[in-house]
């Protein structure tokens, strides 16, 4: 780490990020330190851009997200990254956080990944410092554990660790590695019931819990060499298994969280279709009711309009591989 203390206007884009292997319960969930190691892909269409600039003109931190002043737990998390980069530059200043999603937020597309990496990146630089992609993939965490994984490059990995210094993410392959798409078929634009962070807590009261943990090292090991090898059948097997684990996980929770509507089943079932037709495509979520559609990149166009036709479908946001965090 190194500190220049020049105060500038930073602007960053950081992607949100699909997982392939979920993160789902906090050993440590001040630190956000998951149960086990994860994976994901960045993701090119869905991302934020945030603006972050320090001022002595400032009396308190001001949070603009997507156009409004925020308060309230979201606002917390912004101060608790703020803080820890005015600690590590030695500065009291307060900054001006304007932060804008191109995607609905809350709706099971990683807005929160997206959103604190890109504030640790751009907070850090305009306070001064040079943080490594390490240290800025934890300072990210602090923020919400998936964001670590939206700094590196293309696939990454999270290594869970053992504390703060060991939980951070790092690249496998970059972004061009593999021609493959994340179709976000969108189902719902309302804010979720319940958040990922409700559901991390209640992880561990589902029965199935340890059954998954304990089963896990050796889907991690498979899936991470499906993409390495580019096996995409195997890849998509695995990633689809995982997602159903992951929501019997919280619908089997107490209290148990149902994140899927009658949309997210009609995508299920015509990925489904499609795949016994010999179209390769397989489907994941994450915490919400909105489905990830995997596809090779010339299979996208065909996919792409049977999931536009789908009853329930709003729209849907290609994606490709995608770099991590980066200043603009
Ligand atoms: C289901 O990183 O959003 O998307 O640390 O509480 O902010 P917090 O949780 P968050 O959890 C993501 C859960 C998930 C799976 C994943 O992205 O790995």
């Amino acid at each position: 780490m190194k500190c220049l203390h020049k105060m500038i206007e930073v602007t960053v884009v950081s992607p949100a990020n699909i997982a392939f292997i979920k993160f789902w319960g906090k050993k440590n969930p001040k630190l956000n330190i998951p149960f086990n190691d994860s994976i994901s892909m960045n993701l090119s269409g869905c991302t934020t851009t945030t603006t972050v600039q320090f001022s002595d003109k400032l009396k308190s931190d001001k949070i603009i997200v997507n156009g409004k002043e925020v308060g309230g737990l979201g606002n917390d998390r912004v101060k608790l990254i703020l803080n820890e980069i005015r600690k590590m530059a030695k500065i009291k200043l307060k900054a001006e956080v304007n932060s804008k999603n191109n995607f609905p937020s809350d709706a099971g597309i990683a807005s929160s990944a997206s959103g604190f990496s890109a504030l640790a990146l751009a907070g850090s630089v305009a306070a001064g410092l040079k943080l490594s992609e390490k240290e800025l993939s934890i300072l990210a965490r602090h923020g919400s554990g998936s964001a670590c994984r939206s700094i590196p490059d293309g696939f990454t990995y999270w290594r869970e660790g053992t504390n703060n210094s060991s939980s951070f993410a790092f690249s496998i392959a970059p972004p061009e590695f593999w021609d493959i798409r994340d179709l976000v078929t969108v189902v719902s634009k309302e804010k979720k019931k319940s958040g990922s962070t409700e559901g991390h807590g209640a992880a561990t009261t589902s029965p199935y819990f340890w059954l998954r943990i304990k089963n896990l090292s050796r889907r991690i090991k498979i899936l991470k060499s499906a993409i390495l090898k580019k096996d995409f059948d195997t890849f998509g097997q695995n990633l689809e298994e995982e997602a159903v684990d992951l929501h019997v996980m919280a619908m089997t929770s107490h209290p148990p969280i149902f994140y899927w509507n009658s949309g997210t089943m009609d995508v299920i079932h015509a990925v489904i279709k499609m795949r016994e037709e010999g179209m390769a495509c397989f489907f994941t979520m994450d915490a919400g009711p909105n489905v990830h559609v995997i596809c090779r990149g010339i299979d996208e166009s065909k996919i792409k309009k049977v999931l536009e036709k789908l009853p329930g479908t709003i729209f849907v946001i290609s994606n490709k591989p995608a770099k991590g965090a980066r200043i603009i």
